[in-house]
């Protein structure tokens, strides 16, 4: 299967990605100019070092954590407050087993910088369980969606940011906007069968 863009977390202002490169440009600027002017200096003194005390807004709770600038938000989330639904399958987030919601937005938590989720409204699977489920986990519950269910709270997640999205999709709709998700056990076609569940208002 295709990765889907909207799967990665391309978006965010500081994302792993970036924050290598910023990190590896001033380095590189410094090693290679003992001399180096007060602008790249400047530069350089931005780049965030040491372990920093951040606040997560987490399935609408504010909470204080302390990570490191390469600490992800996959990390935090599982090791800090204890929220073991979205899971590290693969580091590169090929897998889509480390979806959460980020403003509303899926990213894979496990490519995406724990500083970068600061500020921001993150959600995660738990969000959508409880006694006042989410439609979409009864509707895997219902389509019996799942066997070892490892990545079974990644499509959760995935699920529900492409039904909020696309309200009236249809099942061509839902396995293209899906396809950022991998289920090793191959159960597709009951995971389709509960998003179309929820697109129809079912369960
Ligand atoms: S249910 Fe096992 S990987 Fe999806």
């Amino acid at each position: 299967m295709t990765k889907s863009n909207e799967y990665t977390a391309s978006d965010s202002a500081f994302n792993r990605r970036s924050f290598l490169q910023g990190s590896g440009a001033a380095a590189a600027a410094t090693a290679l100019h003992s001399s180096s002017t007060e602008a790249e200096q400047q530069s350089a003194a931005k780049v965030v070092r040491g372990a920093q005390a951040i606040t997560l807004n987490v399935n609408g709770r504010e909470s204080k954590v302390t990570v490191e600038p390469r600490t992800t938000l996959l990390e935090a989330l599982r090791t800090q407050l204890d929220l073991t639904g979205a899971k590290p399958v693969t580091a590169d987030g090929s897998s889509g087993a480390s979806t959460v919601l980020m403003d509303g937005k899926p990213v894979m938590a496990s490519t995406t910088l724990a500083m970068a989720a600061a500020g921001k409204k993150v959600e995660t699977v738990e969000s959508l369980g409880g006694d006042d489920s989410d439609a979409v986990p009864n509707a895997f519950v219902e389509h019996d969606a799942q066997q070892c269910g490892f990545c079974t709270p990644g499509f959760v997640v995935a699920v529900r940011a492409f039904v909020n999205k696309n309200p009236n999709a249809t099942e061509a709709q839902i396995r293209q906007g899906l396809n950022g998700n991998i289920c090793r056990c191959g159960t597709y076609n009951n995971i389709i069968k509960a998003a179309l569940d929820v697109v129809k208002g079912g369960v």
